[in-house]
């Protein structure tokens, strides 16, 4: 996203990615996209295929105790969001990048970054049987949270906070078509599910499970079954099932970086932030981080004018710390904590009641859900 944006106003990059290319393309992640997200790759003219597959919501349900309460986006803040899975994402900034024939290299090895509080800091990396280094004016740390860039910072420079929860989920895709035409969010005595979707042939669906859950022990027989029980309602609404073709654990964890810049280096995405998955923001934080960063290296190339770069973290973590909010929240109210006494079952789903049946509490949840406004215009 970001080479895209500095390559659209003349500014070159070299984008290094340590995965093969079919593994970027292929693994699948989150799926949900916030209208700032989808604005972000229509100005970069990566939008045609999104506009064609992606499917527009304009809101989920809320399950719980049997009932289906619907939050409806579209009517309480006028904005939608759109499900394309985030591999299929990759997969078009990549079609671009290689189209416009700027450096995109595949599978380096022995990364490092070195004098990042230099005016030109360094990357050092070995790819097609040779050692490179690159001299550059900014790195983007853009390499996930096990990447390397973060830990290249001192860590007394660096606050770290972090939170932990004793779940995980189990995701599944499945050649289903979708039983419903927007996500379900549940909350059941079992645990947490979620309905969700990939295409009009194909379900995603997600249900709680331990932190080291053996992936071993899930035969599809026993997926069903469960994900049928936390998610059935009262009004009939049932699980279309059929061959599940992708299974795998996602770990819940919350962790913020502060400050996302040391130097020359400028850390965005996961290499700063976690979110729980509960509620989709992974993607679009990195989206929104990546708009905040290339409109401040364009006013800095092109004006002369660094006070953006200056500030870049603290603008992202104004409202990073606004979606860990919802994110924890969202995960709070919808999970077995396992240790809770039926008092707090009791009040998630007093809250679940509250905030599906008060005007204000479903606005919030809406307005949060759709995507916090973004202060930063995208630099094209
Ligand atoms: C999906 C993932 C999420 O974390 C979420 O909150 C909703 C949907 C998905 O993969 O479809």
């Amino acid at each position: 996203m970001l080479g895209r944006l500095l390559e659209l106003n003349g500014i070159d990059s070299v984008i290094l990615e340590n995965r093969s290319k079919d593994y970027v393309i292929e693994r699948v992640r989150a799926g949900v996209l916030e209208q700032g997200t989808v604005d972000l790759m229509v100005a970069s003219g990566v939008g045609d295929r999104l506009h064609r597959e992606g499917l527009r919501h304009d809101g989920v349900w809320l399950a719980f105790k049997g009932d289906r309460r619907h939050i409806d986006f579209r009517g309480l803040t006028g904005q939608s969001i759109v499900v394309y899975g985030q591999n299929e994402v990759v997969k078009d900034y990549i079609a671009a990048r290689e189209s416009s024939g700027h450096p995109l290299h595949f599978e380096i090895s022995n990364v490092s970054v070195d004098q990042i509080e230099s005016a030109t800091p360094k990357v050092r990396y070995h790819h097609d049987g040779a050692d490179h280094e690159l001299v550059c004016d900014y790195i983007a740390g853009c390499d996930g949270f096990h990447g390397i860039c973060r830990s290249a910072i001192p860590t007394t420079h660096l606050h770290l906070y972090e939170k932990a929860y004793p779940f995980a989920w189990l995701g599944i895709l499945a050649t289903a078509a979708p039983s419903s035409e927007e996500l379900v969010y549940a909350l059941h005595e079992r645990g947490f599910a979620l309905f969700s979707m990939r295409s009009p042939q194909v379900t995603r669906l997600y249900l709680q499970c331990s932190p080291d859950e053996d992936i071993a022990h899930w035969p599809d027989d026993r997926i069903w079954h469960e994900l049928e029980r936390r998610l059935q309602t009262s009004d009939g609404w049932r699980l279309n099932q059929g061959p599940i073709f992708q299974k795998g654990v996602t770990p819940m964890r919350s962790f913020v970086a502060d400050p996302m810049r040391y130097g020359n280096l400028f850390l965005a995405g996961d290499a700063a932030h976690i979110v729980p998955p509960t509620g989709a923001k992974g993607l679009n934080l990195a989206a929104a981080d990546i708009r905040v960063l290339a409109h401040a290296l364009v006013t800095h190339y092109k004006l002369g004018n660094s006070g953006e770069l200056e500030s870049y973290s603290e603008t992202c973590l104004r409202r990073i710390w606004k979606a860990q909010r919802f994110s924890w929240w969202m995960t709070s109210m919808l999970h077995r904590f396992g240790t809770e006494a039926d008092f707090d079952y009791h009040r998630q789903l007093a809250e679940l009641d509250y905030v599906t049946g008060s005007q204000a509490g479903m606005t919030s949840l809406a307005e949060n859900y759709v995507g916090l406004p973004i202060d930063t215009d995208i630099p094209v």
